[in-house]
């Protein structure tokens, strides 16, 4: 058993290390068997131990907020919350008018259009040959599916692009308080406040429509769709990004998805996911005592629930360092350990990431990165700020 533990999570310049060295670091830290406490938090490194948290959404909770540091109270109070930071029973209300208007429909109209969508992508990067991957690929993607499926005009789009850059910008995907990125969200809530206005008079089949006639009323339709845009784009972005790094660095990889994508489509995606781990990890407090095998949590304390690590566990994966589209089965954690926040855009995001690589490697199978990514570090999202490429 490991006794000592040369470094510590609560320390931005852990996240800067080398990828390896922080692997190593979890690691040990999964050896140990029992959670280890950093500054205010806690750290669950075993997939055992986040699925058991993730599901449990009674003893820890999400009200404080699921980022760290804790959001400041004003902050909630002026801007509403998401769900993803609430509990029971506003969650399951919020959850439930809102996975009515995700229907099946609007996600498969929105998956029509999606297929769409990245071929025109596609298209125009065989035409244009733009050199980074990140704003010509991955980026516009999600960020066109997401405002599709809200309902966003088009003349308000360079706007909110904008606007979630701000609010985004050198934060990781993590809200940074105070500063522009406010002024960026206030922004966001009067977009859709102003399209949601627009729709209560003239309903279209859109989750702004759906959503407003489910009585949603505008801060709640305004957190919901800053939400969307920091959970369903910036994740969907990095993964893609991540896609093609992986694929460059596994040639092997790339000629299995290239002879039968049908066959290794889906298999590819999940283990992106999983490799690379696009939200590394969320917080949440403790309603209760609990015990991770005899190892005390007490109420109140933080907990980190480390999807990196998790995704990576060798008591559930073999080879867990490998990268392996024919993995099977492949329960990671990418998208949640499971109970009642689990991500309410996988299909969403399983389709995008899809149909990309279809698209792309239909037309130039030769499609690979040409440097480093660059990196942005952070504790928070595993997000790739640029990567060079070419076909
Ligand atoms: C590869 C892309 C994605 C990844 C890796 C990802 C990951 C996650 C994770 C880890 C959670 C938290 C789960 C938990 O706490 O148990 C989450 C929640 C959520 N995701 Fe995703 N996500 C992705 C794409 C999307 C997309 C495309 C959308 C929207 C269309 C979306 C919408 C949401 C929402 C609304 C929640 C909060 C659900 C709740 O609190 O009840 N995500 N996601």
């Amino acid at each position: 058993m490991v006794t000592t533990f040369a470094y510590d999570l609560a320390d931005p310049g852990f996240w800067r290390l080398p990828e390896g060295e922080r692997l190593a670091a979890f690691r040990e830290l999964r050896a140990l068997g029992v959670p280890r406490k950093f500054g205010d938090f806690w750290a669950l490194t075993r997939h055992a131990h986040v699925v058991e948290a993730s599901r449990r959404g009674d003893v820890f909770l999400s009200g404080t907020g699921v980022t760290t540091p804790r959001p400041p109270r004003w902050v909630r109070a002026v801007f509403g919350d998401s769900m993803v930071n609430l509990d029971d029973p506003r969650h399951s209300r919020l959850r439930g008018v809102v996975s009515k208007a995700f229907t099946p429909r609007v996600v498969s109209r929105i998956a029509g259009d999606v297929t769409d969508l990245a071929a025109r992508i596609a298209e125009d990067v065989r035409e244009r040959r733009p050199g980074d991957f990140v704003e010509a690929v991955a980026g516009r993607l999600p960020f066109a599916v997401i405002c599709d499926m809200m309902g966003i005009p088009e003349s308000y789009r360079p706007e909110v692009r904008a606007q979630v850059d701000h609010t985004t910008e050198r934060t990781g995907g993590r809200l940074r308080v105070p500063g522009k990125n406010l002024r960026a969200l206030a922004r966001l809530h009067l977009v859709v406040a102003e399209v949601a206005r627009q729709r209560r008079r003239e309903p279209a089949d859109d989750l702004i429509s759906a959503l407003a006639g489910a009585g949603l009323n505008a801060r709640e339709l305004g957190s919901f769709f800053s939400l969307l845009l920091v959970a369903g784009v910036e994740t969907t972005r990095n993964t893609i990004a991540h896609g093609l790094r992986l694929l460059t660095e596994h040639p092997d990889q790339r000629a299995l998805l290239l002879a039968d994508f049908a066959g290794h489509g889906a298999g590819f995606v999940e283990e992106v996911v999983r490799h690379s781990s696009p939200i590394i990890q969320f917080r949440r407090t403790l309603a209760r005592d609990h015990s991770f095998e005899g190892t005390v949590v007490k109420a109140g304390e933080d907990v980190m629930l480390f999807y990196s690590s998790a995704n990576r566990d060798e008591a559930v994966f073999g080879d867990p360092d490998a990268f392996d589209v024919t993995r099977s089965p492949n329960p990671h954690v990418g998208f949640g350990g499971g109970g009642p926040h689990f991500c309410l855009g996988t299909s969403l995001a399983r389709q995008e990431i899809t149909a990309i690589f279809r698209e792309l490697l239909a037309r130039m199978p030769a499609i690979r990165a040409t440097g480093a990514a660059e990196m942005a570090p952070s504790s928070f999202d595993n997000r790739i700020a640029r990567l060079p490429f070419t076909f």
